[in-house]
């Protein structure tokens, strides 16, 4: 019932207009301790078409894309660009939100210390780009393996996500960001001053075998008290088994 992007719309973004801000989408499981971890992407998790429309939406709103080097490597396939069966509906999406003369996709920055960074990487094929945000170390090695024209490096003294935000905002005129980064990463964000504006958070209810967990997301108590929801939460059934959906803005 949500796969069309037209009645996902109506119940996702439902409520409001898209601000600019950081969004922060998430794939989770309550884990044994109950709280939710983040589900590790690889073969055997479940996917999801909602989730796809989730995630593609926060891409499509989104001028820049803030990933891990660690996540790149993990995940050869992992891209920018849209899935083809929603393309034409979420480019449609992406004008409507950010205009005609949007980049076509969002700009990934890469938060790496530069071992194992692979230049060639699909997400940065896809993308025509990226940015790398590293320390002087990070910096060095890369510029010792020698790199594209179209991928920046920008060197900070002490890396991190926040930074990472800082850097795009400031050096880049990014506006809207989503957040593809682990929770190692990412939950930093969720810090005072709180740098997440919305959570698009996906909640797979079904059995899941152990080593498909992740580290923890952001507690259930955080997000009660630091954010509100801004769309019903919608179970939905998919082949991988059940789901639940719902989309949070910042109190
Ligand atoms: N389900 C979901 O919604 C979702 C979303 C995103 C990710 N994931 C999953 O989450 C897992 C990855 O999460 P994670 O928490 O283990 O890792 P992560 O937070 O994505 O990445 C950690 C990496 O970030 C880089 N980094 C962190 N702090 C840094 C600093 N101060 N300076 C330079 N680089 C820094 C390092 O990259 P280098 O190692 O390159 O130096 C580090 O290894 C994967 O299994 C992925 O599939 C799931």
């Amino acid at each position: 019932m949500l796969h069309d992007l037209e009645s996902f719309r109506a119940w996702f973004f439902a409520s409001e207009s898209m601000p600019t801000g950081v969004l922060r989408p998430a794939a989770v499981a309550p884990g044994p301790d109950d709280a939710w971890h983040i589900l590790r992407i690889v073969e055997a998790t479940p996917k999801s078409a909602t989730d796809m429309l989730v995630l593609g939406s926060s891409r499509a709103r989104a001028d820049a894309v803030i990933t891990t080097g660690k996540i790149l490597r993990e995940e050869p396939d992992v891209t920018v660009a849209f899935p083809d069966h929603a393309r034409a509906d979420l480019e449609a999406f992406r004008r409507d939100v950010l205009g005609e003369n949007a980049r076509p996709l969002p700009l990934p920055f890469v938060l790496t210390s530069g071992r194992g960074f692979d230049p060639g990487h699909r997400m940065i094929r896809d993308a025509g780009g990226a940015v790398v945000v590293t320390n002087d170390d990070g910096a060095r090695r890369l510029g010792a393996q020698g790199l594209p024209d179209t991928i920046t490096v920008v060197a900070v003294d002490e890396p991190d996500i926040r930074e990472a935000v800082r850097v795009a905002r400031e050096q880049f005129e990014v506006g809207t960001i989503s957040i593809d980064a682990g929770p190692t990463a990412a939950n930093a964000l969720h810090d005072d001053p709180l740098l997440v504006d919305e959570v698009f958070l996906a909640v797979y209810e079904g059995s899941l075998a152990p080593d498909l967990l992740g580290p923890p997301f952001v507690s259930r108590r955080h997000l009660a008290r630091r954010f509100v929801p801004a769309s019903a939460r919608a179970a939905v059934d998919e082949p991988s088994g059940p789901w639940t959906f719902q989309r949070f803005v910042h109190a």
